[in-house]
């Protein structure tokens, strides 16, 4: 794994609390090639790992843009990059652009829905379906027109025609009607979603009926914030894990996470989303049944990893780590 380091070469503020920033290499050479939909993990203070998706024209390998809403009840990564970072400094991140949300390009047509921030993937694929000269549509939902990170680019390069812009003022049930956008798929036709997890359950329930494997999508949700209480879901129970590597041993309650009593037990593990689906706090697994949870690892993986934000031990079961 080899890090990138970054030279921040300029911040706009795109709405009231969404800012961009524009990265080029820090040591002026080219950045590594990437695809629509990827995203780079960028180190915060040492300790935590923030996933924020590229916006600009893919495989753009001058610069990259990006762009971070900052979230007040998070755990200090959105924060630390509207009030610490400036034109001029450098940022790490630990490997090449990743994506797990790609555009299937094979698709006869595609319909992409963002909400807020989420709005940023979905940039980067229209620059590439416009490319492709694909048949796409994008719908954006947004509070208001001033809440609408990217407004013109985006009018831009979907065009007057391949762009919806819905703005609910703040209630949900004045913006985008999902069961008229959703009810009917055409033949070949893909679906992405990106945006918050309201957004795209409700999305992703709407288009339940839509053929397997034809619906994509990213959630875009702040990690949780330190004084959010994990809630014990129904049969959770306590388990204890060994860490073989730092000779420690707790146990971890029914209503924490093993990330939680790892940040208690001061043992550095890098995070991002704390929901299971960004794979930055992949560990180890020696020995013990995992009851997994996330949406990262693999059928294979799963024999020897654990995502510890949020998979446990299957009840009676002890799990030994790799760290
Ligand atoms: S922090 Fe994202 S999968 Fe655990």
């Amino acid at each position: 794994m080899s890090q990138i380091k970054l030279k921040v070469a300029d911040i706009q503020q795109l709405t009231n609390t969404i800012k961009s920033f524009d990265l080029v290499s820090a040591d002026g050479g080219h950045l590594p090639s990437w695809e629509a939909g990827s995203h780079i993990d960028i180190e915060i203070d040492g300790h935590m790992r923030r996933s924020y998706s590229l916006a600009n024209q893919p495989g753009d390998t001058d610069h990259w843009v990006t762009a971070i809403l900052r979230e007040e009840g998070g755990t200090g990564g959105s924060k630390f990059m509207h009030d610490k970072v400036s034109v001029g400094d450098e940022l790490t991140i630990a490997e090449p652009p990743t994506n797990h949300f790609s555009l299937e390009e094979k698709a006869a047509s595609h319909l992409l829905i963002g909400g807020g921030i989420g709005i940023t993937p979905l940039l980067s694929m229209g620059y590439r379906l416009k490319d492709m000269e694909a048949d796409f549509h994008l719908h954006y939902c947004t509070k208001s027109k001033e809440d609408t990170a990217f407004y013109d680019k985006v009018l831009e390069v979907f065009g007057s025609n391949g762009v919806t812009f819905h703005h609910d003022g703040g209630d949900p049930s004045q913006g985008i009607k999902l069961d008229d956008v959703l009810s009917a798929q055409k033949e070949g036709q893909h679906l992405y979603l990106c945006g918050p997890g309201g957004l795209i359950n409700a999305a992703r329930d709407v288009a339940s009926h839509w053929q397997d494997g034809t619906v994509h999508f990213e959630l875009f949700a702040s990690a949780k914030s330190e004084d959010e209480k994990t809630e014990a879901a129904e049969g959770d129970q306590p388990f204890e894990v060994e860490l073989k590597k730092s000779g420690i041993t707790f146990t971890v309650p029914a209503d924490k996470s093993i990330i939680e009593l790892l940040r208690a037990n001061e043992v550095d593990v890098m995070y991002a989303c704390e929901e299971g689906w960004c794979g930055n706090c992949k560990v180890g697994l020696i020995s013990g049944k995992a009851d997994h949870r996330d949406e990262f690892l693999d059928d294979t993986d799963r024999e020897n990893f654990i995502q510890v934000c949020i998979s446990r031990a299957m009840p009676g079961e002890n799990l030994v780590l790799d760290i």
